[in-house]
């Protein structure tokens, strides 16, 4: 997992050995859609030198990040700029790089290029001063066999060195934080899988981080656990603290998210506020007629000017009746699927 430094706040886990042969990837098709207006910088245009001043206005800092595994490119010339205090959603495909992201970020895997800044300190060369200040909620939880939950709430609390005086309260609080109050004296291993994903939420803050980094934390939780997911990240933010998301619940992550980085085959395809990207992509907006005689019609509209002069146009000056005039807001799922061509490594 680590070409360099072994985690020391939990039981992370652990990813498949290098695949022995990898395949060559397969050229990427062209673009259904213009990206060059979201694309990150050329290749021969990034400036791969560390600064030797973090930026102290981003949470998150990173230049041409990249992760081989072999011939395979996990990771591929990423470039991040994360504002202190966002929520910044990670979306893309199976196999798309996320995690690799997220694993390198967190400290546990170290780039084969580019350099990156996680609350102001390197994940290479600083990783316990990222790891003092950041928690890490992975895909995966570790297998931890006989601790009770709060048992493995207290462990982690010991090494974080948290006083010992304070691990009741501190445990009572991220219990009830996460709704799992109730499972305090239960085997971890006999938890359901959602209410893993919680305990591994509440593992993530018990040394009170200012950034979270969460990788898929909505996968597994039922309707109502995934909306109280949201409430309760929303509530981390307003307490001023900065996270990083990935997920495949799209429409979740518009809710809540001030911007979006959107990867696949390694690469990140487009970066921003959620409404900037559907603007720029003509996917924001489409009105829906449905006329007299029975046909349906959909336009494509980029703002309320081009929606009033659509408007205009079919009322006035056209013959059809107007029976009825739907304006569809395209979500992330829209853009997810026009973005990404379903390029898996
Ligand atoms: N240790 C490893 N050795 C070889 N290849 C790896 C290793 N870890 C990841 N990969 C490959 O790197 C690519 C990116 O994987 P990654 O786990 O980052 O994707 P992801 O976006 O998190 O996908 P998912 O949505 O399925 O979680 C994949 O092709 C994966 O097979
Ligand atoms: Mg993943």
């Amino acid at each position: 997992m680590n070409d360099a430094v072994p985690p020391t706040n939990g039981n992370q886990p652990i990813p498949p050995p290098p695949a022995m042969d990898p395949p060559p990837p397969e050229p990427p098709p062209p673009s259904p859609v213009d990206l060059s207006a979201l694309a990150p910088p050329a290749a021969q245009t990034v400036e791969l030198v560390e600064p030797s001043e973090p930026r102290t206005d981003l949470i998150i800092e990173a230049k041409g990040l990249t992760k081989h595994y072999g011939t395979l490119k996990a990771l591929d010339n990423v470039d991040l700029e994360i504002p202190k205090g966002s929520i910044f959603g990670i979306i893309g495909p199976n196999g798309a790089g996320k995690s690799t992201a997220f694993l390198i970020l967190a400290t546990l895997l170290t780039p084969t290029a580019g350099w990156a800044r996680v609350c102001g300190h390197s994940p290479v060369a600083e990783p316990l001063e990222v790891r003092r200040r950041m928690g890490y909620m992975p895909d995966v939880m570790g297998v931890y066999e006989n601790l009770t939950v709060r048992e493995y709430l207290e462990f982690h609390a010991a090494t974080y060195h948290i006083e010992r005086s304070e691990w009741p309260a501190l445990v009572d609080g991220l219990l009830e934080l996460v709704d799992l109050d109730v499972k305090s004296n239960t085997i971890v291993d006999d938890l359901s899988r959602g209410m893993k994903q919680r305990l591994s939420l509440a593992r993530a803050l018990v040394h009170d981080p200012e950034l979270l980094i969460l990788d898929e934390p909505a996968s597994g939780l039922d309707p109502r656990a995934r909306i109280e997911l949201r409430e309760l990240l929303l509530q981390l933010q307003s307490m001023g603290k900065s996270i990083v998301i990935s997920s495949h619940i799209l429409a979740e992550l518009q809710q809540m998210c001030d911007a979006i980085g959107v990867i696949e085959a390694g690469q990140l395809l487009a970066s921003g506020a959620p409404d900037r990207i559907l603007a720029q992509l003509g996917v924001g907006r489409s009105v829906r007629v449905r006329f007299g005689d029975g046909t349906i019609e959909e336009f494509p509209i980029a703002g309320d000017d081009e929606q009033q002069a659509l408007l205009r146009k079919l009322i006035v000056d056209d013959d059809r009746a107007v029976l009825e005039f739907t304006t569809v807001d395209k979500n992330l799922e829209d853009l997810f699927l026009q973005i990404t061509q379903g390029i898996v490594q």
